[in-house]
C-alpha cells in the first residue's frame, strides 16, 4: 500500500475532503450572523465582558472584509451546519467567539485564561489497531507500562465542573475509543446543556441502542464516526480489528433512532476517514456514508504512530495546537498534544493542577517559547513532529 505523506500537517487545513450532504450557503449564513450582530448590541454588551465582546467584534470585522486576507477568521466548510444548528441567536454569538479563539489565536499566538478547546479521554484503550495509528505501538498498549485505562466518573465530573461555562468546545475523545468506558452514557449525560460544542469521535463499532440514546439526548453537537473505506477488505486492513459490517450497521441504527426519535435534534453526523492511501476514494465514500450522516470527509493522515521512533526534521514553524487546545487523559495527566502519546511533555496532573493553572503554566509556556524561537528541535517528540 503506498502512504501519502505530508511533509508538514497544517493543523487548520487539516480536512482533506469535506463534504456537506445538506446544501448550506454562505451568504446566507453570514447575513443571519450580522442581522444578529447589529439587532442585539445593546444586549451582547451586557452578556458578554470585554474581552469576549472584542473577540465578536474582531471576528465580525473580519467576516465583513472576507478574502482580504487568508489569515483572517472566515466561516469554514465544516462550520456552517454548526453556525446553522443553533435555535437561539445569542448562541451563534458565543460559538463565534469560541471558533475564533480556536482559529485564530493559534495563528496569533494569543492565549487566555482558558483553552479554546478541551479533549478529555474516558478511555485510552482501544479495541481497534488501525494501521495509521499510535495504538499499534506495544510499548503503549502494554498494560504493564502504565498507559493504558478509563476514566473515573468523578475525575470527569470535577473537569466538567471547572470548566463549565469558560470552556464551550469540549471533545470526548482523545487516544483510545471512549465508547469502551462504562461510564461513557453518565458522563454524556453530565455534560447536558453544559457545552455549545460537544463532539465525540468513535469507531462505532461498540455503538448500541442505550450510548445512541445517550449521545441523541445530550446536547452532543457533532458525532464523528471513524471509517476510513467503503469497502470490506479496505476497511478491515486500515481499521485492523474492526469489520465494515458492523460500523455500517451500527450507524445505520443510529441513522433511525435519531430519524425516529429525535428528528428535531440538530445533532450534526460524520463519517470521518483518514487519507492513509490513494486505495481509498471519496467517491467511494459518499456513496455509501452519504445517505446515512450529514457530512463525510477525509482528513490528512498525521504521521504519528511512531512519534519516538522518527527521525528528526527540520521544521522550524510552531505548532498550533500549544494555542489551540489542551487533553486531559483518564488518569488526569494533563498533556499538550496526542502526537506525544506517551506524555512526556506533560504539564502536571489534573489532581493537583487546575486547567487554567495548567494551560497558564511555566512548563506550557517554556513549551511555547522553545517553539517561537525555533528551538522544537529540542523537545521530543516535538523535533521530529510535522504539525504546524
Ligand atoms: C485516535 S482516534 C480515537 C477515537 C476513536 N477511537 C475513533 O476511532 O474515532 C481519534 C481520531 O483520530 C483519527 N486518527 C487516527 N490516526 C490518525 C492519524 N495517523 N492521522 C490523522 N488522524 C488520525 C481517527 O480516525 C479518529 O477520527
Amino acid at each position: 500500500m503506498e502512504i501519502l505523506s505530508k511533509k508538514v500537517f497544517k493543523k487548520s487545513e487539516s480536512f482533506k475532503d469535506f463534504e456537506n450532504l445538506k446544501s448550506l450557503s454562505y451568504e446566507n449564513t453570514l447575513n443571519k450572523i450580522f442581522q444578529i450582530y447589529e439587532k442585539n448590541q445593546i444586549y451582547l454588551k451586557e452578556k458578554f465582558d470585554h474581552h469576549f465582546m472584542s473577540i465578536l467584534n474582531e471576528a465580525i470585522n473580519d467576516l465583513k472584509n472576507k478574502r482580504k486576507n487568508s489569515d483572517m477568521f472566515d466561516l469554514k466548510k465544516n462550520t456552517l451546519m454548526e453556525i446553522n444548528s443553533f435555535s437561539n441567536d445569542i448562541d451563534i454569538m458565543k460559538y463565534l467567539i469560541h471558533r475564533y479563539r480556536y482559529e485564530i489565536f493559534p495563528q496569533k499566538k494569543i492565549i487566555d485564561k482558558f483553552p479554546p478547546l478541551l479533549q478529555i479521554e474516558p478511555s485510552s484503550i482501544c479495541n481497534f489497531r488501525c494501521v495509521f495509528c499510535f495504538e499499534t505501538d506495544k510499548t503503549f498498549t502494554n498494560k504493564k507500562n502504565g498507559f493504558m485505562g478509563t476514566m473515573e466518573l468523578e475525575t470527569f465530573k470535577k473537569i466538567v465542573d471547572q470548566i463549565h461555562g469558560k470552556i464551550e468546545f469540549l471533545t470526548l475523545a482523545s487516544r483510545g475509543e471512549p465508547l469502551v468506558s462504562k461510564n461513557f452514557v453518565k458522563m454524556l449525560e453530565y455534560c447536558k446543556g453544559k457545552f455549545l460544542n460537544l463532539k465525540i469521535n468513535t469507531n462505532a463499532s461498540l455503538l448500541d441502542e442505550k450510548k445512541s440514546h445517550a449521545i441523541l439526548s445530550n446536547d452532543v453537537k457533532t458525532v464523528v464516526f471513524s471509517a476510513d473505506a467503503a469497502n470490506d477488505e479496505l476497511y478491515s486492513k486500515l481499521r485492523v480489528n474492526g469489520k465494515l459490517e458492523t460500523t455500517l450497521r451500527n450507524i445505520k441504527k443510529f441513522a433511525e433512532i435519531k430519524k425516529k426519535h429525535y428528528s428535531n435534534k440538530k445533532i450534526i453526523t460524520r463519517v470521518s476517514g483518514v487519507k492513509f492511501s490513494k486505495d481509498q476514494s471519496f467517491d467511494e465514500m459518499l456513496k455509501l456514508w452519504g445517505s446515512l450522516v450529514d457530512q463525510v470527509a477525509f482528513v490528512d493522515y498525521n504521521p504519528w504512530e511512531n512519534s519516538y521512533e522518527k527521525e528528526p526534521n527540520h521544521i522550524s514553524k510552531p505548532c498550533s495546537d500549544l494555542w489551540r487546545r489542551m487533553f486531559v487523559w483518564w488518569d488526569g495527566k494533563v498533556n499538550p498534544c496526542d502526537v506525544d502519546y506517551k506524555s512526556t511533555l506533560t504539564v502536571g496532573n489534573f489532581n493537583s493542577l487546575n486547567i487554567s493553572e495548567a494551560w497558564n503554566s511555566h512548563a506550557y509556556n517554556k513549551m511555547r517559547d522553545f517553539h517561537l524561537d525555533n528551538k522544537r528541535s529540542s523537545l521530543t517528540p516535538c523535533k521530529s513532529c510535522t504539525v504546524i
